[in-house]
């Protein structure tokens, strides 16, 4: 049975969530979330929104600070357009019910905090659980809404496009890819449903799992930028992979982050030996924009041999530490790290990616019908290097121009297209007896991608991951075709489909720019490679 929808949003974070709520006073909403709602890259934010509210800011300065962190690969005009919105969209946030930390009585008094690349304090923040918050006011509303229908433990196979029914044998005048809904696995049943839908907005996040070492959740493993690019949209620079400088260094601590608000509020990065070494690196020290700490940390641990480096903020008054990073604080001391009297053993880890489907200004990709808005986007705010905090700010500026967009063209598609989608085929499948093969594969990729397409890169390794990981596309499409389709084989293959990506972005772009570092070609060249890396599949 085909299941109809006005708006199918694939993702549960701040974009999806922002989105949905306000399509819905048009018309339904299908929210389909691969776990349960709350589960999302945005509710394990710590630091904030970035924007300007303090008197000694500007949108100048923010515009400047953004275009910087970005080394001279931002969209000036995208950044200016969200500059310029970031205020009004935290302030809806606001009055939707999100808790900030405030720092007088008037209605946008928030407190400020300050992040690596911020020439003043601009970040709005909910103590150290600033996503949390945000996450858990858009889902009680969400909840409460009836045009929205929420699918938990459903994940999105693939896309529908216009070309899929052609091959069907459908007869439409349209000559344009177009997207018409999705594939989506009901784990509950293990049933493939299929979705008609008017719009589809991609809000599925990062792809940072498919590295070893990562910040990131399980479910980061890129499903929205694999499936737009099967189904022919562009991606665009992937190459630019944001690793994170400070997350926690303990062997039981999976993808804790020590936030960049701890460095904001005056943290210092030391060696084994008490040596604060960011010194050495840049005059920002430890509040120097992310690529540049990451790699000086890299850098301090290839030198030394150490497994970690440290932070320190033990200086600072016990009460201060415990009441602004209460959650920090406490999933230290779990670990037996007591972070008012001794320093944190940090080291850098996959975050944030900056590159992803592209867009225009109002998330639209260049599939039609088809949007993608968060980190599963690439819009051109962040161009070679995201400044900090800037991502929960895109996906709310970006969630309203795709909604005021993709109505728009909702409303002009009335009933001029109608399709007839095949339902999903599983003739010829079985039930998969090699489960091993799924987790081999995972743990494969993502070593590989640590160790050969990481902080620092060369062309030598890049062509060995290269080589690697079309091997395992092959092993992957094999066993895809033979057996049923599961939620850790569709993840599976995604990542691998990222990873590709992420390579083949790396291995054009010869030069050294924000994120992306090649001791190949240490230096960067604008005069060659001042644009984007655009990827689109040839069919
Ligand atoms: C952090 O709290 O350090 C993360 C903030 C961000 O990635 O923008």
């Amino acid at each position: 049975m085909i299941k109809k929808t006005d708006f199918l949003v694939i993702g549960s974070g701040i974009a999806g969530l922002s989105y949905a709520l306000k399509v819905a006073a048009f018309g339904k909403v299908t929210i389909v979330t691969k776990k349960k709602i709350q589960k999302s890259n945005t509710a394990l934010a710590q630091g904030g929104v970035a924007a300007v509210f303090s008197e000694l800011d500007s949108f100048d300065l923010h515009i400047q600070d953004t275009l910087d962190a970005g080394d001279g690969l931002c969209t000036r005009e995208v950044v200016k357009m969200v500059v310029e919105n970031g205020p009004k969209r935290i302030m809806e946030l606001a009055r939707q019910g999100a808790h900030f930390n405030m720092a007088g009585d008037g209605e946008s008094d928030f407190a400020l905090g300050q992040e690596g690349g911020h020439s003043v304090k601009r970040i709005v923040f909910a103590q150290d659980l600033t996503g949390k918050e945000i996450e858990d006011t858009l889902v009680a509303k969400v909840e409460e809404n009836e045009n929205i229908t929420i699918l938990e433990d459903h994940i999105a196979v693939d896309l529908i496009t216009f070309s899929t029914s052609v091959r069907n044998g459908l007869v439409v005048t349209q000559t344009e890819n177009l997207c018409c809904g999705a594939y989506v696995l009901n784990n509950e049943t293990g049933e493939i449903e299929t979705f008609y839908s008017g719009i589809t907005l991609l809000a599925t996040g990062g792809a940072s799992k498919v590295y070893l070492y990562t910040s990131n959740p399980d479910i980061a493993t890129g499903d929205g930028i694999a499936m737009a690019y099967r189904a022919g949209a562009s991606v665009a620079n992937l190459e630019f992979v944001q690793f994170h400088p400070t997350c926690l260094y303990h062997p039981e601590a999976k993808n804790f982050l020590i936030s960049e608000a701890v460095r904001g509020e005056g943290a210092r990065l030391i060696d084994e030996q008490g040596r604060r070494f960011m010194e050495d690196y840049s005059p920002d020290k430890e509040l120097a924009c992310r690529d540049v700490v990451a790699r000086a940390i890299d850098n301090e641990l290839k030198k030394t041999g150490a497994d970690s480096v440290f932070l320190d903020i033990s200086h600072l008054d016990a009460a201060f530490i415990k009441q602004r990073f209460p959650n920090i604080y406490a999933r230290c001391l779990e670990y037996g790290i007591d972070m008012t009297k001794e320093p944190i053993p940090v080291v850098p880890a996959a975050h944030y990616m900056c590159g992803g489907v592209a867009t225009d200004l109002n998330g639209k990709t260049d599939v039609q019908r088809l949007y993608a808005v968060g980190e599963t986007a690439c819009t051109g705010l962040h161009g070679a290097n995201r400044l900090a905090s800037n991502s929960l700010l895109e996906a709310l500026v970006y969630s309203h121009n795709a909604y005021k967009t993709s109505l728009e063209e909702f409303k002009t598609i009335g009933n001029k297209i109608t399709v007839t989608l095949d339902l999903w085929d599983e003739t010829n499948t079985t039930d998969s007896d090699e489960a091993i093969v799924v987790s081999h594969n995972w743990d494969e990729i993502r070593r590989l991608m640590w160790n050969y397409v990481g902080i620092v890169r060369s062309d030598k390794r890049l062509q060995r991951a290269k080589r690697r990981i079309e091997n395992i596309q092959q092993e992957i499409n094999e066993y895809y075709w033979d057996f049923k389709v599961t939620a850790d084989l569709i993840e599976l293959r995604n990542l691998a489909t990222v990873a590709q990506l992420i390579i083949e972005a790396a291995l054009v772009r010869k030069e050294s720019r924000g994120l992306h570092y090649n001791i190949e070609y240490p230096n960067r060249d604008d005069l060659n490679w001042r644009h984007h890396t655009n990827l689109k599949k040839q069919f």
